[in-house]
């Protein structure tokens, strides 16, 4: 049974306007991992910021979700034509077996079956595939284009503070 809290265009909005993008440098990292950049999918991909990313360093990238809202968000902000979209579970994903060299779930892989996502994506890598799972921790520092990543860390970690006692 798939989560669906992220339904609603509105929410789904929001989602493209307010999510933080996944840094170069963590990208970069991921890709280091990778003998071959052919084909990537982006699981749990929400309105697409990590996908928009991936589609710079790969032929062919396809971001999947559940919710359609999210993924009539995404398709909006696809401007590249190595970009497409498919909605489907993480835990039954449309693609052959040994297709894909690169597998990633952005601040998703907590709502998946997870067992049964990990047979998934171990079915569609190939051999020397990667899988990479992406999230955030409480230890992190966020940056935004607009000068205010001093004020935005001072809120989380006040938020932190309030929730967990913790910085
Ligand atoms: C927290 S959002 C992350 C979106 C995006 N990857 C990002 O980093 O901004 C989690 C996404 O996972 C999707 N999702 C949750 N359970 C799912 C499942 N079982 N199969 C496919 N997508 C799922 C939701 O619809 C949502 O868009």
């Amino acid at each position: 049974m798939a989560h669906r809290l992220f339904e609603g265009k509105e929410h789904a909005a929001a989602y493209w306007k307010y999510r933080i993008s996944p840094s170069d440098h963590l990208i970069q990292q991921v890709l280091d991992f990778l003998e071959k950049q052919v084909g990537a999918v982006d699981v749990g991909c929400g309105s697409g910021q990590g996908t928009v990313l991936l589609a710079n360093h790969f032929a062919s990238v396809v971001g999947t979700d559940v919710s359609p809202a999210q993924l009539e968000e995404a398709l909006e902000h696809a401007k590249r034509p190595n970009i497409t979209y498919r909605q489907c579970v993480a835990e039954e994903l449309p693609f052959d077996d040994s297709s894909v060299d690169l597998v990633t779930a952005m601040s998703a892989f907590h709502w998946f079956d997870r067992p049964r996502f990990l047979q998934e994506a171990h079915r569609v890598l190939k051999p020397h595939g990667c899988l990479a799972l992406l999230n955030y921790s409480m230890d992190m520092e966020l940056s935004c284009n607009d000068g205010c990543s001093h004020s935005l860390n001072q809120v989380c970690k006040e938020v932190l503070m309030a929730c967990f006692g913790q910085e």
